[in-house]
């Protein structure tokens, strides 16, 4: 049996944290061996809310790149290339574009929502911006990909891409693929504010190319419960983010439950707490450092898996991309 086809991947707008290790590169890692899987770094749809910062953009691919190899995502079972390499994506792009409504666009939860935390609106919004769900949809399709491994806030874009499937397949004959929406069960990571979830742009990351020192740095400066004042007080462990974060990262759920009982009832102490959670991280980042410190300075080898993958990317949407032209009629 041929395997089912993933498409997943991330704008490269800087470098990846344990929010993506725990929603995505976990997942990644284990799906690669069961599916075959494409992983893209979207560079045109970070262009699309970075228009005036390519630079930012082009270092970060390197950055998610290294991300991806040092957690362990292997370049010989998972396909990971550029989106701007494959010039299809964007020839696709217009076809699907003209089986979409305006208003069906300005429906979508996602955007409206990122729209909203990015201050933009109808008039400050670019036209690039508005329509990235249907680039998106182009990326998905032009790899005939049955699974598309998301968070809740990304199901919209699965749903508009189905629909598009469906339009394009009813006008011009059957050609692409619906999609299933993969869930990841995983809550959201909150961010080191405590508040919101960890997030680039909220500045309430731990990267996964933090030092020990950073980290340490990061960890005891970390919110815990604000009524916890001396060890004895009784503390809370609900929006604790230290035990948000073992619940997230320590494998050892026994020792997490007895720290828990032993802070609600009293006599365990932050100091300590944020000391064990720094060991947890860090034995987690160790690993993850020292790899990304060997491939940082071989780039040949960088540039090698992400022109080799781009290339065996662009054939498979090649191949398809005939499918596609042939049944508009548009291959004279
Ligand atoms: N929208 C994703 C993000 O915000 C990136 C992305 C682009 C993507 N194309 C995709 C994800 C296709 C899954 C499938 O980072």
């Amino acid at each position: 049996m041929t395997k089912q086809i993933i498409l997943t991947g991330d704008r490269p707008t800087g470098k990846l944290h344990l929010g993506h290790y725990i929603g995505s590169l976990m997942n990644r890692v284990d799906l690669q061996t069961s599916y075959k899987q494409y992983v893209m770094i979207a560079d045109w749809q970070a262009l699309t809310d970075n228009v005036a910062n390519p630079k930012k953009i082009r270092d970060s691919i390197f950055d998610v790149l290294l991300d991806y190899l040092s957690v362990g995502i292997d370049p010989n079972q998972t396909t990971i290339f550029i989106q701007s390499r494959i010039p299809e994506l964007a020839e696709l792009t217009m076809y699907l574009l003209n089986l979409v409504t305006i208003a069906r666009l300005g429906r979508n939860p996602t955007v409206k929502e990122e729209m909203r935390q990015k201050g933009f609106n109808d008039e400050s919004s670019s036209a690039g911006f508005f329509m990235y769900p249907v680039s998106q949809a182009s990326d998905i399709t032009a790899f005939m990909a049955n699974l598309v491994p998301v968070g809740e806030d990304q199901l919209p874009v699965l749903e508009l891409t189905n629909e598009i499937v469906r339009k394009f397949n009813s006008t011009y004959g059957n050609v692409l693929c619906e999609i299933k929406p993969l869930l990841s069960n995983v809550p959201r990571l909150p961010g080191l504010n405590g508040k919101d979830k960890m997030s680039k742009s909220l500045n309430n990351c731990i990267f996964l190319s933090d030092d020990e020192e950073v980290l340490k740095q990061k960890v005891m400066q970390i919110y815990t419960d604000p009524n916890h004042i001396k060890i004895t007080d009784k503390g809370s462990i609900v929006g604790n983010i230290v035990f948000s974060y073992l619940d997230a990262f320590d494998k050892d759920k026994n020792e997490v439950a007895k720290l828990k009982e032993q802070y609600s009832l009293g006599g365990l102490g932050d100091i300590k707490i944020k000391n064990y959670l720094f060991n947890v991280l860090n034995n987690l980042l160790t690993p993850i450092r020292n790899k990304r410190k060997d491939l940082i300075n071989n780039k040949d080898y960088l540039y090698e898996v992400i022109n080799k993958s781009s290339i065996q990317a662009r054939e498979k949407v090649q191949l398809n991309m005939k499918k596609v032209r042939e049944a508009i009629g548009l291959n004279i």
